[in-house]
C-alpha cells in the first residue's frame, strides 16, 4: 500500500527514545521530511545519522525542552524554517508520573503541564497553518484511562482525549484530523528503566495482563501512527485507538 507520504513534513516530539524514535524511523522510510525533537541533542544527532545512512532525508534536529517558557512558538518557528510547513505532528514527549495520593500542587502542575498543557499549546501553534493548507494530521501518544493508583499522567492523558475530540469537530472541515493512541506496554526508556526495570517482573506482568503475552515495540505504535498520518486515513478523526496487545479490559 502506498501511504502517499513522500515529501510530507512531520514533527515528532519525544524522538530521542522509545515510541517517538521508532516512529521517526518509519516516517522517514516512508519518504517524509522529518523534524525530531527532545532535550538530548546527542541522541537526536545519532538517530538523524542512522536515518540518513538508510538513504532517507536526514531529519532536522531540534534540541528543545517543551517545558521552557515560550517553547511552542520557538518550536513552530524552527520547524517552519527547517521544513517550510507542517503536515503531521506526532506528540510523543511525555511520561508517567506516579505520585502519592496527597502529593502537593507542584507535582500536579509539572505532570499536567508536560502531558497535557504543552501538548495542547504546541498543537495550537500548528493548527492555523494546517487549516490554511487544508491538510493536517495530529497524533497524540496518550495513555491508559484505567488508573492503578494516582498518576498525574492518567489525568493528563484523559484531558488530551477530551480536548482532542472537541478540536477534531472544529477542524474536520479543513482536512485536519486529530487522534489519540494510548499505548499499553511498549518497550521504551521509561518502561525499561522506571516502570518495569526487572525483566522477570516484566515477563510476569505481561503473562498476567496482556493477552498477546509480551510488551510491544515502538514500531507497533509507529505503524499505526504512520497510517493515521496518511491521506488514506482522512475519515478517521477524534478517535482514541489503543495499541496494547489487548491489555485494556473494557469494550469501550
Ligand atoms: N511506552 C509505554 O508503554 C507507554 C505507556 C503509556 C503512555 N506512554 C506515553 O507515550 C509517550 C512516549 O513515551 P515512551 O514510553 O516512548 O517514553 P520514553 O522512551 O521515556 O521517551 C520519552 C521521550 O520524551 C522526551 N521528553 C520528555 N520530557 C521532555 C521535555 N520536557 N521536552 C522535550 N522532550 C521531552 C524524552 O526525551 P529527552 O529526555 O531527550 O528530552 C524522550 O524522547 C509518552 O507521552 C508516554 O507518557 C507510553
Amino acid at each position: 500500500m502506498d501511504l502517499q507520504l513522500k515529501g510530507r513534513t512531520c514533527l515528532i516530539t519525544g524522538a530521542s527514545q522509545g515510541i517517538g524514535k521508532g516512529t521517526a524511523r518509519i516516517m522517514a522510510a516512508e519518504g517524509c521530511r522529518v523534524a525530531i525533537l527532545a532535550r538530548r541533542k546527542d541522541l537526536l544527532d545519532k538517530l538523524a545519522d542512522e536515518i540518513a545512512a538508510t538513504g532517507a532525508a536526514r531529519p532536522a534536529v531540534l534540541a528543545e525542552d517543551v517545558l521552557q517558557q515560550g517553547a511552542p512558538e520557538v518550536i513552530r518557528d524552527k520547524v517552519y524554517k527547517a521544513l517550510g510547513n507542517l503536515d503531521i505532528l506526532v506528540n510523543s514527549a511525555g511520561g508517567s508520573r506516579p505520585i502519592p495520593w496527597d502529593a502537593g500542587d507542584d507535582a500536579w502542575y509539572e505532570g499536567m503541564t508536560l502531558n497535557f498543557e504543552m501538548l495542547r499549546r504546541l498543537t495550537m501553534a500548528f493548527i492555523p497553518g494546517m487549516r490554511a493548507q487544508k491538510y493536517g494530521r495530529v497524533i497524540n501518544i496518550t495513555g491508559s484511562s484505567e488508573p492503578r493508583g494516582v498518576n498525574v499522567a492518567n489525568s493528563a492523558k484523559a484531558a488530551v482525549h477530551a480536548w482532542a475530540k472537541g478540536l477534531s469537530r472544529v477542524v474536520g472541515g479543513d482536512g485536519v484530523t486529530i487522534n489519540s493512541l494510548p499505548p499499553g506496554r511498549i518497550n521504551s526508556e521509561q518502561i525499561l528503566t522506571k516502570v518495569h526495570p526487572d525483566p522477570k517482573e516484566r515477563e510476569a506482568f505481561a503473562k498476567a495482563n496482556i493477552p498477546a503475552g509480551y510488551f510491544g515495540e515502538p514500531e507497533d505504535m509507529g505503524n499505526l501512527i504512520t497510517f493515521l498520518a496518511s491521506p488514506l486515513a482522512r475519515y478517521i478523526t477524534g478517535e482514541v485507538i489503543h495499541v496494547d496487545g489487548g491489555m485494556k479490559k473494557f469494550a469501550f
